[in-house]
């Protein structure tokens, strides 16, 4: 959470920095700041608000440019959410600047060491105090800026990615991570630094990803100098080249990320296979499983862990895995998993999937089972990204960059992925037959264009939206593969529109909440015709016979259900298990349709954020 962004080099740095923070702002978006330095003095302003807010405001107040600046846009931790604890921070002298995404644990420790040597603090931030350890790291022991920043970074616990400048030196940045990620953009005599490659590429291709634990002092005119923060060893820097564009970071004429994203859908579980899939010739290639085939297809157990919308990915993998491979799936939401002495040996393989790449649970929760002795297999989006340099192996999702805060397309791309590797797994260790396998991979093809299927109902959906979209309350009902989808349906409209919303598995609704169902009720059900039909048509008679709203999502075709129902979505007809890549898409829209009819920000839902970078 939180994204921090900087240049150095010879542009204006206000116009970099700002569309930067723009381009970082679904990492937070409570309050915003910037730094620029004037060849004289540095320049900050401030806001509580969001990216925009801050723009208005500078207009009124930086009257002066200048090519180095730093900004900060926060997802708030320690303090409110207000002008004062806004990033950039100064230090009492005012000489030195930092942005800072994470925590510093500690902080309270520092803190009061500080104050007991005069130091004064202005907000309840840990930042402050991370800025003002620096400075008394230079007072004391008369170090120069980066090594002051190493000394105070030994001295603290938790998570950075900080970005600090000095007044007295502003030819340099200081740039530095631990568990939060922080990118630095090579560009002709120029460098960026920020959250992720956003920020720079439109300047340039060339990325330094910073490890877990190193710093950096980036000089104008001299280059990038990278060590190690806690044993000062220098490291070698691998510039890196960028395949992403920057049209896929825009949002390419749709009024949202979020709608843009949901569009994309076929094109990015295209994405996913293609390379991986040989549809017609039987051949699933993924280097990271062929690479530890044995090692995870004899796993006596694999252990799933994932927040969010990807969690609810693991629970649909959970049914596939088991389906197909006949290996034992546990899912386990990270944040949990990490603090209870969980049973983990040499036997299990641990699949992380985070979109990101970079959220602390589920980064701590593979630390954890690593050191245990497991495998490490992460399903991540983004490139480069913490876990996907943590884990043992992978399989990236290739969704392109996911913006909207409310996932959809890393979903049906994780779903994706993970079909493909049980696919694997289940054919080399003989618990499918050849048949099977191939059927399966053929069908999966034909899944993007049913995709662009479903997304042609997105008139009837928004009616239905229409319709619904004052309601207090939602369930969502799914049973087997469509459980999970019921979940993630139901949090899509609780994120983004704010409406209570609750997934069940179909026949446990008469264990609790068919006792919610009146005629203001509306129940979503999913209904596909392969997936326990007839049940699930019961359950759809006993919300009816309570006067419950039925919208349900069926098989093209199915006259049954429609008879039933107040509305039906169809979706064309698949296997079972690969339905989920279809049933999603609707709900998705639903929600979409409900928030932006309410007036919600569909991209920036109210104190959410896209990376969940602190516990
Ligand atoms: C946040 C996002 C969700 C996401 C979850 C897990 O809560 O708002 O959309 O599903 O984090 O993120 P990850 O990047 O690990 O998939």
């Amino acid at each position: 959470m939180c994204g921090i962004v900087g240049y150095i080099g010879h542009r204006d740095a206000y116009p970099v920095v700002l569309k930067g923070l723009q381009r970082l702002e679904y990492r937070g978006y409570d309050s915003a700041g910037i730094v620029l330095y004037d060849d004289k003095d540095l320049k900050l302003s401030k806001t509580k608000g969001k990216v925009a807010d801050l723009k208005a405001k500078l207009e009124q107040e930086i009257s002066t440019n200048g090519n180095l600046g730093i900004g900060h846009t926060r997802w708030a931790t320690h303090g409110q959410p207000n002008d004062v604890n806004s990033h950039p921070h100064y230090s009492n002298s005012g000489d030195l600047v930092i942005v800072h995404n994470g925590i510093i644990e500690n902080y309270d420790a520092l803190k009061k060491e500080l104050k007991t040597r005069g130091y004064k603090f202005h907000s309840d931030t840990d930042t402050e105090v991370l800025v003002n350890l620096i400075e008394d790291v230079q007072v004391q022991e008369g170090v120069k800026l980066g090594k002051a920043v190493q000394i105070a970074l030994n001295q603290t616990v938790g998570a950075y990615a900080i970005a600090v400048v000095d007044k007295k030196k502003p030819n340099e940045i200081v740039v530095a991570r631990l568990g939060s990620p922080l990118a630095i953009g090579v560009g002709e005599d120029e460098y960026f630094v920020a959250s992720d490659a956003s920020p720079f590429i439109e300047f340039t291709n060339n990325a330094i990803y910073l490890e877990d634990g190193e710093m950096a002092v980036v000089r104008r005119g001299k280059g990038v100098k990278v060590r190690k923060i806690k044993d000062d060893a220098l490291v070698d820097p691998y510039v890196q080249e960028l395949q992403l564009n920057l049209e896929q970071i825009e949002k390419g004429g749709y009024e949202h990320f979020m709608l843009k994203e949901i569009y994309e859908q076929p094109n990015a579980i295209k994405d996913t296979y293609r390379g991986r899939m040989l549809a017609n010739k039987g051949i699933v290639k993924m280097a990271g499983i062929d690479d530890n085939i044995d090692r995870i297809a004899n796993a006596k157990r694999i252990l799933i862990v994932a927040c969010g919308t990807s969690w609810h990915a693991g629970l649909v993998a959970e049914y596939i895995f088991e389906d197909l491979a006949r290996i034992p799936v546990e899912v386990e939401y990270a944040s949990e998993f990490r603090y209870r002495n969980p049973i983990i040996s040499e036997n299990d393989v641990i699949i992380a999937i985070s979109q990101s790449g970079e959220t602390a649970d589920t980064m701590a929760a593979i630390k954890l089972a690593k050191e245990k002795g497991a495998f490490a297999f992460g399903v991540c989006n983004v490139v480069g990204s913490s876990i996907s340099r943590e884990t043992d192996a992978g399989a990236y999702t290739h969704a392109g960059p996911e913006i909207g805060v409310a996932s959809t397309k890393a979903f049906t791309t994780q779903i994706t992925v993970l079909t493909l590797m049980a696919l694997k797994l289940g054919k080399y260790k003989g618990t499918i037959s050849n048949t099977t396998f191939m059927y399966h991979l053929q069908e999966l093809n034909t899944i993007p264009d049913k995709v662009e299927m479903v997304l042609q109902n997105n008139e009837h959906i928004k009616a239905i939206a229409d319709i619904y979209k004052n309601a207090r309350n939602c369930l969502y009902l799914g049973r087997g593969f469509n459980f999970p989808v019921a979940l993630e349906g139901a949090l899509k409209l609780k994120e983004i529109s704010y409406i209570h919303a609750e997934g069940y598995p179909a026949a446990e609704m008469k264990h609790g909440p068919i006792a919610l169902i009146d005629e203001q009720m509306p129940v979503i059900v999913i209904a596909t015709r392969k997936g326990h039909y007839e049940k699930v048509v019961s359950n759809i008679q006993e919300i009816k016979s309570r006067k419950g709203q039925i919208i349900a999502v069926v098989t093209e075709g199915d006259e049954e259900v429609r008879d039933l129902a107040d509305h039906v979505i169809e979706v064309p007809e698949s296997m079972e298990s690969l339905s989920p890549l279809l049933t999603t898409i609707p709900l998705q829209l639903l929600s979409y349709h409900i928030a932006v009819m309410l007036g919600k920000n569909v991209d920036q839902p109210r104190n959410l954020a896209k990376s969940v970078t602190v516990e």
